[in-house]
């Protein structure tokens, strides 16, 4: 099975589309009907989405939305940073033209097939694929010529010894050079160690292959989570610019002048986006640009680590991680994002990152002990799962284990660098049997574990099962019937990876529960709360009160 295509496959759609040939760009057309063309099962998703949005669709009411501020750009590199950020630029109105080295890709991409799941993009894509706002070709010169901006949006995986690998980057660079014909803007979106800018600036000085062609670069760094990368998009905290030219500002600041404006159409809210106050634009040099990307994913991993030490001592001393931490979150100087204990950070961005953060400080002489810390504690994270199941079983060997999630998170199909893998790996190395279930990620896990059992739902993961595990924090998990559940399982046992249960409960339904830094085997029901928003109250939530006295 080929895991790639699962979220098309289940957004249920594959729309012809003609392709398009872009040897000039063509100006913006707003298509007269919104009629469908080539998609019989449904209506075509622009028309869709207008309707999401509650009106039809309007050549003119579309076009003042937009505004006009209208810029050739290309994005080279189709992953999740490339078509997030080539479909929202093209919905703030922009003409963009995307390419990627993976013909596959690129052939799925013009027959309408987004291969990645991420909530919302298909639709997006869509719309502005048929707005003609939207296009791809598997040509990257052409892609080259036809911007005036040009986003790497290319791959940056680690290296053996944890550095970010820059060839990627390093053979769009000699691409741009040798195919531009006029002067273009090269803007470095792909997470990058600082001073790979300047490198960027050298290497297009070397290979320019037409001397009057001015190539300038900045750094743009994402902040785009998975999940929620559309959101993202449209709605950041900031935008980080480091530049080193004027007209290279004023060039980014038109590109981001809709998102700032907010002249878009919101997929996420319908077009009934909550009041927010605009996002801080940043003009930084580039030097800083990209630190500023690993530094914030840096520290995000520390603060989970830390939040992941604070649990392993209340285990110790019988406090509950979610009392400490939801205090701790109160105070704006901590913040209470980010401080979910349990199996710890995945994903292709801050495993990855901290390793190339690490390095970059250690080629400095700076010493980073800090960082690499955060680092082992998390791979810790699923020793420490492993040895609560082995705990909770005696014997792994011969054992029935279920597990909901596979994701490295919530609301995506991405299992790079999950968990859930080098947890399956312990328990199929130690004789167990592995059945598992996720809304998304089966396809793409299967392709690596063939051998285990994938189940349709989260009760058929329960069937016979001496344990189940939760690994991912998926929403879904949270609303399970679980006396079914219960009934369905050869012992009730669940290990939840994530603390997205609540212990009383669970125990009070029978079941034998263990978590992370929740004092499982003394708990009692809680004592009184007051006023406390979402305090823990025997399995309740207690409703948001102004006044904040907690009672632990
Ligand atoms: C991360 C950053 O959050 C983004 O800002 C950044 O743009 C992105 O990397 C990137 O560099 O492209 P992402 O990898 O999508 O985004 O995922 P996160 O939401 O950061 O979660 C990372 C991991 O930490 C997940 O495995 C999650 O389960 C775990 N996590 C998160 C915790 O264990 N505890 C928490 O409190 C929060």
């Amino acid at each position: 099975m080929d895991g790639r295509w699962a979220g098309a496959r289940k957004s249920g759609w594959v729309a012809r589309r003609e392709e398009v040939t872009i040897t000039a760009l063509p100006q913006p057309s707003v298509p007269d009907s919104l009629r469908g063309e080539g998609c019989s099962r449904r209506p075509p998703l622009d028309k869709l989405l207008f309707m999401e949005l509650g009106r039809e669709a309007d050549t003119v009411s579309l076009e003042s939305k937009i505004g006009r501020c209208k810029l050739r750009i290309s994005m080279i590199g189709c992953g999740y940073v490339g078509l997030v950020t080539g479909t929202c630029l093209a919905e703030a109105g922009h003409q963009v033209l995307c390419t990627d080295n993976d013909a596959e890709r690129i052939a799925a991409l013009k027959a309408g097939v987004v291969p990645i799941y991420e909530p919302h993009l298909d639709a997006m894509l869509a719309a502005n694929c048929r707005s003609q706002n939207l296009s791809f070709t598997r040509n990257a010169a052409e892609a080259v010529r036809a911007a005036d901006a040009i986003f790497i949006c290319v791959g940056t995986p680690p290296l053996e010894n944890g550095e970010a690998d820059l060839s990627a980057i390093d053979n769009v660079a000699r691409l741009v050079a040798s195919e531009a014909l006029t002067s273009k803007l090269v803007v470095e979106k792909s997470t990058v160690p600082a001073q790979t800018g300047q490198q960027l600036k050298r290497v297009l000085g070397l290979y320019r292959r037409h001397g009057a062609v001015q190539l300038r670069v900045a750094s743009n760094p994402e902040f785009l989570r998975e999940g929620t990368a559309v959101q993202d998009f449209l709605h950041p905290d900031r935008i980080v610019l480091g530049v080193e030219e004027e007209e290279t500002e004023k060039q980014l600041r038109e590109i981001y002048r809709p998102i700032l404006e907010r002249r878009f159409r919101c997929p996420v809210h319908l077009g009934a986006c909550p009041p927010a106050k605009s996002p801080d634009l940043l003009i930084t040099t580039m030097n800083s640009a990209e630190l500023i990307k690993h530094a914030s994913n840096s520290f995000l991993a520390m603060k989970i680590s830390y939040a992941n030490m604070i649990a392993d001592l209340c285990e110790k001393v019988g406090a509950d991680i979610k009392e400490v931490t939801r205090a701790m979150g109160l105070d704006p100087r901590i913040g209470p994002r980010f401080l979910d204990a349990g199996l710890g950070f995945g994903g292709f961005c801050l495993p990855k990152d901290i390793q190339a953060f690490i390095r970059l400080a250690e080629r400095c002489g700076v010493d980073f002990t800090m960082l690499k810390e955060a680092e082992r504690v998390n791979k810790r994270r699923v020793d420490l799962l492993l040895e609560k199941i082995r705990k909770a079983l005696w014997v792994i060997k011969g054992k029935r284990v279920g597990i909901l999630g596979l994701a490295f998170k919530a609301n995506t199909d991405d299992i790079r660098f999950a968990p859930s893998l080098e947890v399956i790996r312990a328990l199929l190395a130690e004789g167990a049997q592995v059945r598992a279930y996720d809304q998304e990620a089966m396809d793409k896990t299967s392709a690596i574990f063939p051998q285990i059992h994938y189940c349709r739902d989260p009760y058929e993961a329960a069937q016979d099962v001496d344990a189940l595990l939760i690994l991912t924090e998926w929403e879904e998990f949270r609303q399970l019937d679980w006396e079914r559940i219960s009934d369905l399982m050869l012992r009730p046992m669940i290990i939840d990876g994530r603390n997205l249960l609540d212990p009383a409960a669970m125990m009070e339904r029978g079941f034998e529960y263990h978590c992370f830094g929740r004092p499982i085997e003394n708990q009692t029901a809680p004592k009184a709360i007051i006023h406390a928003p979402e305090v823990f109250l025997a399995g309740a939530h207690v409703p948001s009160a102004p006044s904040t006295e907690i009672v632990t």
